[in-house]
């Protein structure tokens, strides 16, 4: 059995949310302060130049120590110096390239613990076979945020929401603002889209569950092709009647972002990397600028998310 350790976390939420990762893979969880040893090896997670893709990594040996760093910094360079592999999630998104530090703990233990028998990932052309995306029914509107920010990170340029909770379309102001964070909104471009379930241009749907007689796992399954849906309920979900649906089995039940970044994680690995084998950050021109704001003061002034710019 692995250890889980966060090195250095900051955020309580997190440490929380890092918890219950390990639960989900029924691992221990430890949290480095500067004095605490870690046992030998250390698998340090994280997208340092050089590592190697967590997809590509066999299962680690019992005892092993996997590492996830500080939401800013990452992880301690002392640490990264003394970590025997250094494994990253790879990221073919346009926007934030990284996700969440919990999410990737999830991710990561899910190929390291395991996931026996993989399909192979495509060969060519990923992105003609991408799948839409439905989050159904979320029932928290960070935990909706984090999961598109790793649809995003993911390499998705619209993912739909179900949602009838109301967390993330139609809600209060601070309640959009708490959800737009945790997506990254201001760096992330993403089209969330607000569907009720399944179009006529879906052929296939598979949900994405849970349940231990859902059926094979998921890293079985093909989850690629134009036509597919993959569904990520929040609890229940009912499809409509009469549409081919299939289940796939995910680890669980769990938090949402833990679960939706797993099944994301899972998808991009079978669509394979981009043809230029690049990470799919193309090179970028800085901005230019012709004038300036004037700043006025706070009282003037009111504040405003960039996200919500979207929306004039
Ligand atoms: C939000 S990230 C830290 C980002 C930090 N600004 C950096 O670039 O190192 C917090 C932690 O989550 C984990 N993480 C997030 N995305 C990852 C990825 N794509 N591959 C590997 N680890 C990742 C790493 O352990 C990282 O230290």
């Amino acid at each position: 059995m692995v250890t889980l350790v966060g090195d250095g976390i900051e955020n309580p939420a997190n440490v929380q949310a890092l918890l219950e990762a390990a639960a989900m893979f029924g691992v221990p969880c430890a949290f480095r302060d500067r004095s605490v040893q870690l046992a030998p090896p250390v698998i340090a997670v994280d997208n340092a130049p050089g590592a190697e893709s967590v997809y590509r990594t066999g299962k680690v040996h019992s005892g092993a120590s996997v590492v996830v760093g500080n939401e800013r910094r990452g992880i301690r360079p002392d640490l990264l110096r003394a970590a025997a592999r250094t494994v990253h999630i790879p990221m073919p998104g346009r926007g934030v390239n990284t996700l969440n530090v919990a999410t990737a703990a999830a991710v990561a233990l899910y190929y390291l613990c395991g996931a026996a028998g993989r399909r192979a990932a495509r060969g060519s052309r990923p992105e003609s076979h991408r799948p839409a995306v439905l989050l159904a029914g979320p029932r928290d509107h960070v935990e909706a945020g984090s999961s598109l920010r790793s649809a995003a990170a993911f390499g998705w340029s619209t993912v739909a929401v179900a949602d009838r909770e109301r967390v993330w379309f139609d809600t209060a102001r601070p309640v959009r603002a708490e959800g737009r964070a945790a997506a990254r909104s201001h760096r992330n471009p993403l089209r969330v889209l607000r569907s009720e379930g399944v179009g006529s241009q879906h052929t296939r749907i598979v949900i994405c569950s849970s349940d231990s007689g859902a059926g094979p796992p998921i890293h079985r399954v093909d989850l690629t092709g134009a036509g597919t849906l993959i569904v990520v309920p929040d609890g229940d979900w009912a499809p409509p009647p009469g549409l081919p649906v299939e289940y796939v089995q995910v680890p669980g039940p769990s938090r949402y972002r833990l679960v939706s970044g797993v099944v994301l994680a899972e998808v991009a690995r079978q669509l394979g990397p981009r043809p230029d084998g690049s990470a799919g950050r193309p090179p970028r021109r800085g901005p230019a600028y012709r004038s300036e704001l004037r700043l006025v003061t706070e009282a003037e002034g009111e504040l405003l998310e960039p996200w919500e710019l979207l929306h004039y």
